[in-house]
């Protein structure tokens, strides 16, 4: 499969700049099948970890004042949530125009929200002026997740909140029934529905090169977060970790 993604992307070989272009246009050209492959792949499932990481991000925060910035936001599926649940100020920040072109035009997307395009590891905002950052699914696909989190850590205030919704580690027992699932069924849905068989074989392979739980807790606290903790969705298949930036609340 690791060849295969180099005659594919070659993603392997290049520098990061590069890489991220590469991503880019990667998204740029599923955007407009992007939200129908999510439900089909996931049987919906995805839109339940939405609403849950969702509801764990407006418990912990002030919706009526904060500051809400959901990094890698892509068409706005978490950004919609956070607005229905009250938050005020959300602004999303994607690599791909076209994603958030495709978020803007969903018919009931609030016209309060803000889309910015940037990349993760280089945010436009400065230093400590962020309440919370979100970032569902998309710090697998940064090309370098480590300068995202240290950018993250940097933007928001003493005491804000990171929430991480991401593929993680299943269960040892769901493991062979769901590498069968993402290696042969995925890339043909991909292939069927959206027209691009390789993005999809990408994202899989994304998903099993990007840490588990444990690791991914360990790399958010080495960007200077305290209070890493993580929980389980559908048995380990994805992952919420939060973490909170030291200092006053
Ligand atoms: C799998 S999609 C997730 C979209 C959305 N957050 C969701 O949960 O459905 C990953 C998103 O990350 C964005 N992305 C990839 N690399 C990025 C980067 N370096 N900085 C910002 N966004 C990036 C892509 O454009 C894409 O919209």
């Amino acid at each position: 499969m690791a060849a295969d993604l180099k005659q594919t992307f070659g993603f392997e070989q290049v520098d990061t700049a590069e890489r991220r272009r590469r991503i880019r246009d990667l998204f740029d050209a599923i955007a407009p099948r992007y939200d129908l492959m999510n439900d089909l792949m996931s049987f919906g499932i995805h839109r339940l970890w939405k609403r849950r990481f969702v509801r764990r991000v407006l418990a912990a925060a002030r919706p009526a004042t904060d500051t809400f910035v959901d990094l890698a936001g892509g068409t706005g599926d978490i950004a919609r949530l956070l607005h229905a649940g009250g938050a005020q100020n959300v602004v999303v920040v994607d690599a791909s125009a076209a994603m958030m072109r495709q978020g803007r035009a969903q018919p009931g997307t609030p016209r309060v929200l803000r889309w910015v395009a940037a990349e993760g590891e280089r945010l436009p905002f400065a230093d400590e002026t962020l309440d919370v950052v979100t970032i569902s699914f998309g710090l697998r696909n940064m090309s370098d997740p480590d300068a995202a989190l240290r950018e993250i850590h940097r933007v928001l205030k003493p005491g804000g909140r990171l929430f991480c919704l991401e593929f993680s580690q299943p269960a040892w027992w769901l493991k062979p029934f769901y590498d069968l699932y993402s290696f042969l069924v995925i890339p043909r849905l991909g292939a069927m529905v959206a027209g691009h068989p390789r993005a999809y074989r990408y994202l899989v392979e994304s998903i099993r090169r990007f840490p588990g739980q444990k690791a991914l807790t360990e790399k958010i606290g080495a960007a200077g977060f305290d209070d890493v903790s993580w929980r389980n969705l559908s048995f380990g298949i994805a992952a919420i970790h939060h973490a909170r930036k030291g200092g006053a609340a």
